[in-house]
């Protein structure tokens, strides 16, 4: 008798916390990026074409159109045709509380669930975190998915969660771009930077001058007769809108005085000469006329980019800059300005078009080379990217520019992420490592804290001169723009690698149920096999 009393307690208490919690009872939310905080609860929603949408005012319209796609799209379940269901999931937008532009909160509980933020833009992040949370408990077949009930309260650490594609060593094209996007919004990533123009090849129209493109867009990095490829204004149009409805600002990269191949192959009266290595490389800086069609130019993009930010590029001048020297226009320049150096010359450019970008009313953006050149800091974005030079970071932050961090490592997704790999860059043999991307920033204490303020956020680069096909591109970004998510996103207190690493499960089915091609960190024998690092070179 006492045997029995004891085996059926043991049996209660074994059997009494999933008697409690419900069988589908789950300890923890998979959520990439983590959010802030996030509490499970018990129970479970069920989501099922039993449920319907209900909005709390009218300008959440087109976002509840866009949830019944995502849960169409990732569940295969139609929520729109019901209306007489009492689950329901609620958008919300309240003044009432004191959310930030892009926080939320989420609430899943046994018979609703409720997305509650200041605006729209606050309630497409909780959106994805919904779908994530779907996407985690989602198996093939099912035409049910029980979420499991929590609270998730959520904001950003950082306003600028950047991407950066270089199409013109090698152009992808539309659908891929608009991909891409879907997949930076699913993981709250808010800035695609476009890196449209370089040596290999010119992407954007310009209907001022057509042999941009027509001359200029023939070639790519990996072969010079390949066909002319580029974007129309049309097409960039649509990006752009597709972008905008997921809260992602395009900012346009026209990349100038040097990486001007393509441009001055198309209009050589505008060249500066170049170098050995990197011949044609620069436009002339010592022509009015330079400026001239340089601001042609940049009226168009401005008009077609709504974005408050204009990249002009200004990187690495000095690798083909030389020939300034021998030219008649630059040397009357440096005469009549009282200008001593190339360097000098360089700065005269960059102020120049700094005046031209500002006169359209945007804030000139450009790579860490312009931290010299001594811009107002008030309208100018600089992207730290040389890992090498730590001190100009700091002096930028020092100066007070608005600053995004992207350098080489471990911000450049066209670096090698294995030992292994063959396919990539490597820096002095060092690489970009799922793990580096994952504990990214690790902020000297040596930078004041006034400083951190002006630190605007991240961005992960995709260079893409090894980068041939769709499935090498994705297999460079897949995984780490995953956990590039998390170090913008995230607070470092709530970060764990361990914890990413476990989450990652689901985030691999993800992936495959979207077609992409990755790198399998945990289990290598498993990415795709056809990502043969010896294949496709
Ligand atoms: C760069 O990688 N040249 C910005």
């Amino acid at each position: 008798m006492k045997n029995k009393i004891l085996l059926i307690s043991i049996m209660i208490m074994v059997l009494l916390p999933s008697i409690l919690l419900g069988k589908n009872h789950i300890e923890k939310i998979k959520v990439i990026p983590e959010p802030k905080s996030v509490k499970v609860l018990n129970g479970s929603f069920r989501l099922s074409s039993n449920c319907k949408i209900k909005i709390s005012t009218t300008s959440l319209t087109a976002l509840s159109d866009y949830l019944n796609s995502q849960i169409k799209h990732h569940f295969k379940v139609d929520v729109a045709s019901n209306r007489q269901s009492k689950n329901c999931i609620e958008l919300i937008i309240t003044s009432k509380s004191k959310l930030d532009t892009e926080a939320y909160e989420l609430r899943i509980e046994r018979n609703k669930v409720q997305i509650i933020a200041s605006g729209n833009e606050g309630v497409f992040y909780g959106i994805q975190s919904l779908m994530q949370i779907g996407c985690s408990q989602f198996e093939d077949n099912q035409n049910v998915i029980d979420l499991p009930c929590c609270v998730i309260k959520d904001k950003p650490r950082f306003s600028w969660r950047g991407f950066m594609l270089d199409e013109s060593r090698h152009f992808f094209g539309k659908e891929k771009v608009k991909q891409l996007i879907d997949l930076m919004a699913f993981h709250k990533l808010n800035r695609f930077h476009w890196h449209l123009t370089d040596a290999p090849g010119w992407r954007i129209e310009i209907k001022k001058y057509p042999k941009l493109t027509s001359v200029g867009g023939k070639g790519c990095h990996s072969n010079p007769d390949a066909p002319v490829t580029f974007y129309t204004q049309e097409e960039i149009s649509e990006i752009i809108e597709y972008a905008k409805e997921r809260f992602i600002v395009i900012i346009p990269e026209i990349d100038m005085p040097g990486h001007a191949t393509a441009a001055v192959k198309a209009y050589p009266e505008y060249s500066g000469g170049g170098s050995k290595k990197h011949p044609e490389f620069t436009f002339n800086p010592g022509k009015e006329e330079t400026y001239n069609f340089l601001e042609d130019i940049l009226l168009e993009v401005a008009e077609l980019f709504p974005s408050e930010w204009m990249h002009i590029g200004m990187d690495e001048v000095h690798f083909g800059n030389k020939q300034w020297a021998t030219l008649p226009d630059v040397k009357q320049l440096m005469v009549q300005n009282d200008i001593k150096d190339l360097k000098g010359v360089e700065k005269y450019f960059a102020h120049r078009m700094d005046s031209i970008v500002k006169s359209m009313g945007k804030i000139t953006t450009g790579w860490d080379e312009i931290v010299e050149h001594q811009l107002p800091s008030n309208k100018t974005l600089i992207m730290w990217w040389r890992h090498d030079k730590p001190e100009i970071m700091t002096e930028a932050l020092k100066r007070e520019y608005k600053t995004v961090l992207c350098p080489r490592i471990p911000c450049y997704l066209d670096f090698v992420q294995h030992d292994s790999h063959t396919i990539g860059r490597r820096w002095k043999g060092d690489f970009v490592t799922l793990e580096k991307v994952y504990e990214y920033p690790i902020l000297s204490n040596k930078i004041k804290r006034k400083q951190v303020k002006n630190i605007v956020g991240l961005q992960a680069n995709m260079w893409t001169e090894q980068i041939k096909n769709e499935k090498q591109l994705d297999y460079m970004i897949f995984p780490r723009l995953s956990a590039f998510a998390e170090s913008a996103w995230t607070k470092t207190k709530n970060k764990s690698y361990d914890n990413f690493i476990d989450k990652m499960s689901w985030m691999y089915r993800f992936y495959r149920s979207q077609g992409l091609y990755y790198f399998n960190i945990i289990d290598p024998d498993k990415s795709p096999e056809f990502v043969d690092q010896r294949v496709n070179r």
